[in-house]
């Protein structure tokens, strides 16, 4: 099977990135990271590409007059490198409709909740308030509903009561590491796809929370 080509999107530190970075290039992953597209100039995951001699493209958004117009300048920079897989990691941007119809099947999220709760920002924060005794974190097929596509795979941590949203957050990364790099493997070596039915992984429907994923 050929190794996926796969173009990553990040705003910020890119430990995610690093996390699936560092697979590709021992072999755990059946595929090749093309690029890495920031946002903003001051991604420290910028650094990480160039340092494992990936391309590294900064599309500033501040540079377009709209979002619609900076989303198609993303959508022509990304195809350039015709990618098989988009790994939004960190991406802090609303996409638009037609970029998310674009990449549709194609396109990954991790976000830093057990979704469906929690969409948006500050979700460490929120599980505390709430008084959850379960966090954690979900990679997904992207639609065109923030934070709202089919659900691949979710792993989640106990809140004790000293937690605090930074805590929280730190324990909840780690196993974003796990996840991420997993549901990316899984798509590589073509066991994972979305049908009108839903996440099918090795020829089964997920059930809608998606995989479960336990540490051992
Ligand atoms: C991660 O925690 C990811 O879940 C979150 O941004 C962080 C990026 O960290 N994404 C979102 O909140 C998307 N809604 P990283 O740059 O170190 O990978």
């Amino acid at each position: 099977m050929a190794p996926k080509r796969i173009v990553v999107l990040i705003s910020g530190s890119g430990s995610n990135l690093q996390a699936i970075l560092d697979q590709t290039l021992e072999g755990q992953i059946n595929g090749k990271i093309a690029a890495v597209i920031s946002n903003r100039p001051d991604a420290y995951g910028l650094t990480r590409a160039e340092q494992a001699g990936v391309d590294a493209r900064l599309l500033d958004h501040k540079q377009f007059a709209d979002r619609e117009s900076f989303d198609a300048a993303l959508v022509e920079l990304i195809d350039s490198y015709q990618p098989d897989l988009v790994v939004l990691a960190g991406f802090m941007r609303i996409l638009t409709p037609e970029l998310v119809r674009h990449y549709h099947g194609r396109l990954f999220n991790i976000h830093p909740s057990l979704l469906p709760k929690y969409k948006g920002l500050n979700t460490h924060q929120r599980a505390i308030e709430a008084g959850d005794d379960a966090h954690g974190c979900t990679v997904h097929f992207v639609t065109e509903e923030l934070d709202g596509g089919p659900l691949i795979v979710q792993a989640q941590v106990s809140v004790t009561p000293d937690d605090d949203a930074a805590s929280l957050q730190q324990r909840v990364h780690q196993l974003e590491h796990q996840i991420y790099p997993l549901a990316v493997q899984w798509f590589c070596e073509d066991r994972l796809s979305l049908s009108d039915a839903g996440v099918e992984l090795d020829g089964e429907l997920l059930a809608s929370s998606g995989y479960q994923y336990t540490t051992r």
